[in-house]
């Protein structure tokens, strides 16, 4: 009883600091600007390119807004066709259960302009399409601005990243059968030219 009655408490209290602390992505205002260097469309291979993010503050917004701002976090976001039937890309409202964002590409100490990060795509990104986005944090460590190289609703300026799980696969795959198919071209040059040598020794 006493134990149920700590769960519930518990389970409420964490609701309530989750809406508390407004850490959802619709209550965040979008004072980031964000661009990410793969054009539309193009793909780039994990482990191998790389990607150059650039933020700022975008100044049509009341200077003074970003007062609070204390570090950046800037991620690899997975785009809205690389969610479809993928619960463990969903994504939530509340930011603690988000599943959008799922790499950090680095953190730094909030500036309000003159950002750049060129970071080596990590060799554990699959396959997918995605877009980048900047969290700003105040020193508490609250969830308090963000902005993504994308539009709101996800389907502009999306870039593809080739994962290296599945190139290393079908390079293995064409290595395996040219492995065996030199073997068997080996054995016929070899039974050939055993052939040929009874040929010419018969004659
Ligand atoms: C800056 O923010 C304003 C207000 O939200 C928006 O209208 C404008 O498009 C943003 N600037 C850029 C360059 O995106
Ligand atoms: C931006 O950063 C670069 C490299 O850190 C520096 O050389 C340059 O002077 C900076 N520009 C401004 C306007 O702060």
């Amino acid at each position: 009883m006493a134990n149920s009655a700590f769960l519930v408490s518990t389970v409420l209290l964490s609701c309530l600091a989750a809406t508390c602390y407004g850490a959802t992505i619709s209550s965040l205002k979008e004072t980031l600007l964000v661009t990410a260097s793969p054009t539309p469309g193009q793909v780039v291979k994990a482990g191998e390119d790389k990607i150059t993010v650039t933020w700022s503050y975008n100044n049509t917004f009341a200077s003074g807004t970003d007062s609070t701002y204390k570090t950046i976090q800037v991620k690899l976001c997975y785009a809205p066709i690389s969610q479809v039937d993928r619960a463990w890309r969903k994504t939530v409202d509340n930011l603690a259960k988000d599943k959008t964002c799922q790499f950090k590409i680095v953190a730094k100490p909030y500036s309000p302009s003159n950002n750049t990060f060129t970071w080596t795509i990590e060799r554990d990104v699959p396959t997918a399409t995605y877009f980048v986005r900047a969290y700003a944090f105040d020193s508490a460590n609250e969830y308090v601005a963000f902005g993504q190289s994308t539009d709101a609703h996800k389907t502009t300026n999306l870039f593809q990243i080739q994962g290296i799980s599945g190139r290393s696969v079908s390079i293995d795959i064409a290595s395996i059968c040219f492995s065996a198919f030199s073997v068997v071209s080996l054995f016929g040059f070899f039974f050939m030219e055993k052939r040929k040598a009874k040929a010419s020794q018969q004659k």
